[in-house]
């Protein structure tokens, strides 16, 4: 099994997403703010993983105080949270992972700082497992969606290297396999930062199951010559409507998706929900450096003086989402409030 992030004796190791899949190195964290520049600079990305990642980030940012009374420690922790926050704005999971950790620190306040340091590390270790057992539940409502022979679309990398492990989209794929179906899956390359040709292809190669990679503007051909079952794809953030905001190029997807008849589907944990947004609209979209636009594999291939736009993600509106897969079961619309019954269900 691909381990994405371990966390062992006060080390957060990760492999380094941005070396593969030339070399499969790993960057190891021993502060808060090494854990905050890893998610900035993508040494771990996607939704899911960046909250696994954040919750360890706290565990050490807490281990590094050195007040000994509550109040004390507790201010420095929300600072620190604060400052990790800030790392990356789309995806919600980063902003939940903080907020169960913060909450595991009020809610213990009778605990002496040292207790209170290990119960963060036992939270932050738990997600990591939660998060596992999460895809393959997620993986198993998932794969009821999907026949034997079937060619399953699948943009960006929401696989076991965006998560903890397994998988949200590629753990439908996962589970799919693992009950008997033969799939095939098409990875859109993913520009610019190239996440379905380098990571997708990686991830599904080393579990030996088939994969072709294509260019983001060849899925309209693949769809209109029927070559294309289904669409699954992760999520980011995820409003209460069942707008999804993913990775840039999700919502040309499910356009195309529509236009030739294909089920667009959404695989994403509950964690991915952010219900006090009522709409996509109020998402915040990350600009990214145009460098990763005009660059690939740090070679130029725009002329100098040339200015390029690089927004990260995307909103695809819910009118296009035949569904969406969470933990807890399968939600249609009207999202507003299958989403709501998933969320509050245990
Ligand atoms: O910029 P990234 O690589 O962090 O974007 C990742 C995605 O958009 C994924 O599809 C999403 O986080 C879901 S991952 C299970």
């Amino acid at each position: 099994m691909i381990k994405t992030i371990e966390y062992i004796d006060g080390v957060v190791r990760m492999i380094d997403q941005t070396r593969l899949p030339a070399e499969k190195e790993f960057v190891d964290c021993r502060t808060i703010e090494e854990v905050g520049h890893a998610i900035k600079s993508m040494v771990i990305r996607g939704a899911p993983a960046i909250g696994v990642a954040a919750a360890m980030g706290v565990s050490l940012g807490a281990d590094s105080i050195e007040a000994s009374a509550f109040e004390g420690f507790y201010q420095e922790l929300e600072e620190k949270c604060d400052r990790l926050g800030q790392s990356r704005p789309t995806a919600v999971n980063l902003a939940w992972a903080i907020k169960r950790m913060k909450n595991v620190a009020h809610n213990n306040k009778s605990l002496s700082v040292i207790e209170l340091k290990s119960r963060l590390k036992e939270e932050a270790l738990t997600i990591l497992t939660e998060d596992i057992a999460t895809n393959e539940a997620m993986g198993q409502h998932g794969q009821t969606l999907v026949e034997d022979g079937n060619v399953i679309l699948t943009h960006c990398n929401a696989g076991a290297l965006a998560t903890a492990g397994f998988g949200t989209a590629l753990g439908v794929v996962r589970a799919s396999v693992n009950a008997g179906k033969n799939i095939r899956v098409l990875a859109n390359e993913t520009r610019p930062f190239l996440q379905g040709a380098r990571l997708t292809t990686w991830e599904l190669k080393e579990d030996g199951i088939p994969v072709k990679l294509i260019t983001d503007n060849m899925c309209g051909f693949f769809m209109n010559k029927q070559e294309i079952d289904l669409v699954v794809v992760g999520a980011d953030r995820i409003a209460a409507n069942g707008d999804v905001a993913n990775k840039i190029g999700t919502y040309m997807v499910a356009v195309l998706a529509k236009e030739n008849n294909i089920p667009f589907y959404v695989a994403a944990p509950v964690s991915t929900l952010d219900l006090s947004l009522a709409s996509g609209k109020e998402i915040p979209i990350e600009e990214r450096s145009s460098e990763e636009v005009m660059t690939i594999n740090n070679k130029r291939i725009a002329p100098e003086g040339v200015e390029a736009a690089h927004p990260a993600f995307d909103i695809t509106p819910n009118h296009l989402v035949t569904a969406i897969i969470t933990e807890n079961g399968i939600a249609r619309a009207p999202f507003t409030e299958s989403l709501k019954a998933l969320a509050n269900q245990k």
